[in-house]
């Protein structure tokens, strides 16, 4: 519990970061798994599919689909680079979060991503889904 971050940005660490960092720690360590420019390689597409959800073929990626930036962060964090989860310092996490954004149009290259910042960040999918917890 902790370790969790919350859609509004509760949990988020000190840190800072921009894509333009970002790209530079994606190269190191994403790309060999999740392709050039996050277009899926062996493992997942981490860019694309804005506007496939609704179609019959839905590209579900982090950019379509996903619906808090502060979740990618959280889900990095805890699960990434596959092979050594938990090596990534906070300044990375934040700056490879930043650069997937913006990959996917959703901050610019100079945007800074923190505690602050992060949970602003508006997702294209923020209203496709439906709370669910009936009683
Ligand atoms: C050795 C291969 C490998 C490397 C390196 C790697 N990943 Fe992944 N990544 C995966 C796999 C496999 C999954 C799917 C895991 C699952 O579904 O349980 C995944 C899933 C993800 C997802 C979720 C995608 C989705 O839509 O569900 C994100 C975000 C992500 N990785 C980001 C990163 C970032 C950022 C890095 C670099 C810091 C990275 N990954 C490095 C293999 C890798």
């Amino acid at each position: 519990m902790d370790y969790t971050i919350l859609p509004n940005g509760d949990g988020l660490p000190d840190g800072s970061g921009t894509a333009k960092k970002g790209a530079a720690v994606y190269q190191q360590h994403c790309i060999a798994c999740h392709g050039e420019g996050g277009a899926g390689s062996v493992n997942d597409a981490l860019v694309g599919g804005h506007g496939s959800l609704a179609t019959g073929q839905p590209k579900k990626t982090v950019g379509s689909y996903w619906p808090y930036a502060t979740t990618v962060f959280d889900y990095v964090r805890r699960a990434m680079p596959l092979q050594a989860p938990g090596s990534l310092s906070s300044d990375e996490i934040y700056s490879v979060t930043a650069y997937i954004l913006f990959l996917n149009d959703i901050v610019l290259e100079s945007d800074e991503l923190n505690a602050e910042t992060l949970p602003r960040v508006e997702m294209p999918n923020r209203d496709g889904f439906v709370w669910d917890y009936s009683p």
